[in-house]
């Protein structure tokens, strides 16, 4: 790979993992089965980005505001995300550390357990960071940063003259992450819904028209690097 190749790599990639109702609508069949082979591309994505060499890819699960689905469309999704904690461990045999961003004190205990293992298991791991998004919404996220630092403050562990970006950055989920550099958001729609509102401040934007999350390929995370490489960032600069 050509240095110029590397160095225009995005060092954190976001993917909303969206579409994947209407890819089980186009078939005729309900939607859960639209979330089970989006856990399909899943697992292909975290494999191929892994192998182009991105340091960090955080994946959009579940939402805040995903709680208004239908009961049976929730318990569906937990337990696939149950079956696929299991399948995430394989990754750590790859050398990739895990980190969930979201609030998963209101989920299911096994699950909350499973993340929790599943982090310390992978802690020292260097070659990838994969962030998985659960239970996730930017603003909650913004918002329990600034309590917890105004805690702090008001028990005099932060002096209030120290509060910058940096330090609000440091109590976001993803303190450990570099911002996100590129958000990538299949099915045709043009939107951010809640995802990484702080981090994806200078972030490039690929909305993909054509292609629902279920059918997502590697070819299609090829374009999105080549279009990547080829914007001109300025971050404000001329
Ligand atoms: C994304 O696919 C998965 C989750 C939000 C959990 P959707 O379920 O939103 O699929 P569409 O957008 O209805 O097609
Ligand atoms: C965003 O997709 C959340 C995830 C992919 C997990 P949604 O389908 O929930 O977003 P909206 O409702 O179309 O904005
Ligand atoms: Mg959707």
């Amino acid at each position: 790979m050509a240095k110029e190749r590397i160095e225009s790599l995005p060092k954190h990639i976001g993917i909303i993992m969206d579409g994947n109702g209407r890819w089980a609508k186009k078939r005729g069949l309900p939607r859960k089965f639209g979330h089970r082979q989006g856990a399909k591309a899943f697992r292909k994505v975290v494999r191929y980005c892994k192998e182009k060499g991105i340091r960090c890819c955080t994946f959009y699960a579940f939402s805040t505001e995903n709680w208004s689905r239908p009961k049976e469309e929730v318990d569906a999704i937990m337990s696939l995300m149950k079956e696929y904690l299991d399948e995430v461990r394989k990754y750590i045999d790859e050398d990739v550390r895990v980190i969930f961003i979201g609030d998963r004190t209101k989920l299911d205990h096994d699950i909350q357990q499973k993340m929790n293992a599943l982090e310390e298991d992978s802690k020292d791991f260097t070659s990838m960071t994969l962030g998985i998004a659960v239970n996730y919404g930017g603003r909650a996220e913004i918002t329990n940063a600034a309590k917890s630092i105004a805690q702090e403050v008001a028990s005099g562990d932060l002096d209030l003259s120290m509060v910058d970006e940096h330090t609000f950055s440091q109590h976001l989920y993803t303190s450990q992450m570099p911002d996100v550099d590129l958000i990538i958001r299949p099915s045709g729609e043009y939107r951010i819904s809640n995802f990484l509102l702080w981090q994806s401040a200078y972030a490039e934007f690929i909305f993909m028209k054509n292609i629902l999350w279920p059918d997502f390929s590697e070819k299609d995370m090829d374009k999105a690097l080549d279009e990547f490489a080829r914007r001109n960032r300025r971050f404000g600069g001329v």
